[in-house]
């Protein structure tokens, strides 16, 4: 029967298994960082869009301040150990793309990393931002997508 109760119990049942991704962005003083998201949708079919969530206190965050691209990243199963590291450490102190020997081919849009490994890739501009608690939703349109059939999505279960 269904009660009341608080978020932590009812979120706990419903949110695994869920898709992640990894966000890459420029760091303002050179260099790119990557980080593992859990808060990320698709927002429009025409144009296509994607929205981000980004905690204020992430590097990511000062980053899309900067400079208002990102690479929405959808991970292989090969990749959990990146998406491990990027979501455990900050851009502030390490290069995660050199941490992680991540290779990549150079984006078309704003040349951020387009990672080898991944399922699917699309280069956003950033259109809109709303702040949203202690994060803040990204709004990027896609310009360019790539696309890997022969890997395996990763689901975090
Ligand atoms: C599975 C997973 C999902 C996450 N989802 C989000 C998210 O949607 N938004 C967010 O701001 N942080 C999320 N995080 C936390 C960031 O990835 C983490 O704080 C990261 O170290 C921030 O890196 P940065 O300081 O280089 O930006 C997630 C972490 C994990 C492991």
């Amino acid at each position: 029967m269904i009660k009341k109760t608080d978020l932590t119990e009812a979120y706990g049942l419903v949110h695994l298994p869920a898709k992640v991704a990894l966000a890459v962005t420029e760091k303002p003083k050179g260099g790119y960082n990557l980080i593992t998201l859990e808060w990320f949708m698709r927002t429009s079919i025409q144009p296509p869009m994607f929205a981000i969530s980004i905690g204020h206190t992430r590097y990511t965050h000062e980053c899309l301040q900067e400079s208002r691209y990102f690479n929405l990243v959808l991970p292989s199963v090969e990749m959990k150990p990146l998406c491990a590291m990027a979501g455990s450490s900050s851009g502030r102190e390490i290069d995660k793309f050199e941490h992680g020997k991540v290779q990549f081919v150079w984006g078309k849009l704003h040349k951020l990393p387009v990672p080898k490994d991944a399922v699917a890739v699309f280069e956003c501009e950033v259109v809109t931002q709303v702040r949203s608690g202690d994060h803040t939703i990204f709004v990027g349109e896609v310009r360019y997508s790539w696309a890997n059939p022969d890997k395996k999505l990763l689901v975090y279960t």
